[in-house]
């Protein structure tokens, strides 16, 4: 049999430690299916003293990453460190540069140096494997990279944050505030101390960029997504979202237009049949459109160390098995830079709920602004009472009403403009709601 292939494993946290389980768990399932074992031999962390829910004296101990990225005595790198930035981007270029293969979980690493790092990859002639760095369990990457890659992507858009979509959930749910939510989330261990990165739509930003390039071909752009968060949805928008037969997602949307890749992230309405709306709690999926291609939505866990363990150690039986795949299914050199389609030319239908002073004139101020950008309604709701975020008007003149209304398709910069100019005639209180539409 041919030997083992020997992982050196930089970083002991969740993830970390539910890797050396798995290979331990799996060692005969792995040698079966790959024809050799995959055996931890060396490890790195911050802490050596720190208590681990796994023996540390069974593996040699290497202090600094980057020594044990070098180390003549591993095969492949694995990088379940974190962060963009040292240790874990020192360790992985040094790894490459070696001539040794990696695997990482890390989404941050990939979304800012990635193609710096596949072209390392290719000079080397060894993977860069990063299954686990987006929407953890799924196999995403690898569908996009090698599954569909004979796919022309039209669209590719998903749920990628676990603590948005549970957060969302328990929202229209148990019609509970945002905030209340969130400490729930806190509580169960689904959303970290600060939250930003996550109910801010930042980490969705990261992995849909990584996504994009996959599906398109395109150098990452981290940068160059539209990226709005979750914290200003209300139970209201949620109820109403509910009752004109939609739900209320986080989704990362990229998008193959005639300007460019539309990158963008923010709560969307679903219609409530679509595949994509069933997903709740802390699940993931990711909806795929191709050129004469049904659409395919993959569901799964998003995170969590088993599932993410399970996505590096798949990403390990290839290099077991000498696959070598570019990192971002084409030639580094052969990625396009890319075009970004601007945001104000987006094309949807739109959600806007607004508290409309109760007044004369100011139905027919609002509908004026709109039909002055052309934006035609599907429907209008005016109420009284239960939507209010605030408290229920007394239906006294003057008052704020709260008025759901659904556009027909119409473009943002409309949108935009039309809002702009109603909160100049001061008919409405506060800031408009706006959510966009995502149809099937
Ligand atoms: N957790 C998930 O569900 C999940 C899902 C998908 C992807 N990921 C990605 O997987 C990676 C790891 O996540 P995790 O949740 O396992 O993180 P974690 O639990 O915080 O573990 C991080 C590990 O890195 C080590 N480390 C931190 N700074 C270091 C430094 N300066 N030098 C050496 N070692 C250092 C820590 O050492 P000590 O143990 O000594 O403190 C720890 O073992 C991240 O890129 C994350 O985005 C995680």
């Amino acid at each position: 049999m041919a030997e083992p292939l020997k992982v050196g494993l930089a970083g002991l946290g969740t993830v970390g430690t539910a890797v050396v389980h798995l290979l331990e768990q799996g060692r005969d399932r792995l040698v079966a299916r790959c024809g050799r074992a995959i055996e931890v031999v060396a490890i790195s962390a911050r802490s050596r003293g720190k208590k681990r829910d796994f023996d540390p004296k069974k593996f040699r101990w290497v202090a600094d990453p980057t020594a044990l990225a070098r180390d003549p005595g591993i095969d492949v790198l694995v990088e379940v460190i974190g962060g963009a930035g040292n240790p874990a981007r020192q360790a992985v270029e040094t790894a490459l540069a070696c001539g040794k293969p990696v695997v990482t979980a890390n989404k941050a690493l990939l979304a800012r140096h990635g193609q710096k790092l596949a072209v390392m990859a290719e000079r080397h002639g060894v993977a860069l494997n990063f299954e686990a760095a987006v929407a953890g369990g799924i196999p995403i990457v690898k569908t996009l990279r090698e599954g569909l890659n004979g796919a022309s992507f039209t669209r590719i858009y998903g749920i990628l944050n676990g603590t948005c979509n549970y957060i969302l959930s328990r929202m229209e749910q148990d019609r509970l505030s945002f905030a209340d939510c969130l400490r729930d989330a806190q509580r169960l261990g689904y959303a970290e101390a600060d939250p930003t990165f996550d109910v801010e739509g930042h980490d969705t930003a990261q992995k849909l960029s990584i996504l994009a390039s996959l599906a398109f071909g395109t150098r990452i752009a981290p940068d160059a997504v539209y990226v709005e968060g979750i914290s200003s949805i209300t139970p209201a928008d949620l109820a109403a979202a509910g009752e004109l037969g939609y739900r209320i997602k986080l989704l990362g949307v990229a998008v193959r237009t005639a300007e460019g890749i539309e990158q963008r992230v923010h709560p969307t309405m679903v219609p409530k049949d679509s595949a994509i709306a069933q997903v709740m709690g802390v699940t993931n999926a990711v909806t795929l459109d191709a050129d004469g291609l049904a659409p395919i939505t993959l569901v799964g866990p998003g995170a969590g160390g088993a599932a993410t363990a399970s996505a590096v150690v798949a990403d390990l039986a290839d290099i077991a098995r000498g696959i070598v795949t570019p990192p971002f299914g084409r030639p580094a050199a052969r990625m396009t830079a890319i075009r970004k389609a601007p945001m104000q030319h987006h094309e949807g239908g739109y959600y806007i709920r607004l508290l409309a002073r109760d007044r004369p004139g100011t139905a027919a101020t609002i509908a004026r602004r709109l039909a002055q950008q052309k934006i035609s309604l599907e429907s209008i709701v005016q109420r009284h009472g239960t939507a209010s975020p605030g408290p229920a008007p007394s239906g006294r003149s003057g008052e704020a009403v709260p008025v759901i209304m659904i556009t027909y398709a119409t473009s943002e910069d409309a949108v935009r403009k039309a809002l702009a100019a109603v909160r100049r005639d001061r008919v409405v209180s506060g800031r408009p709601q706006v959510i966009r539409i995502e149809k099937n």
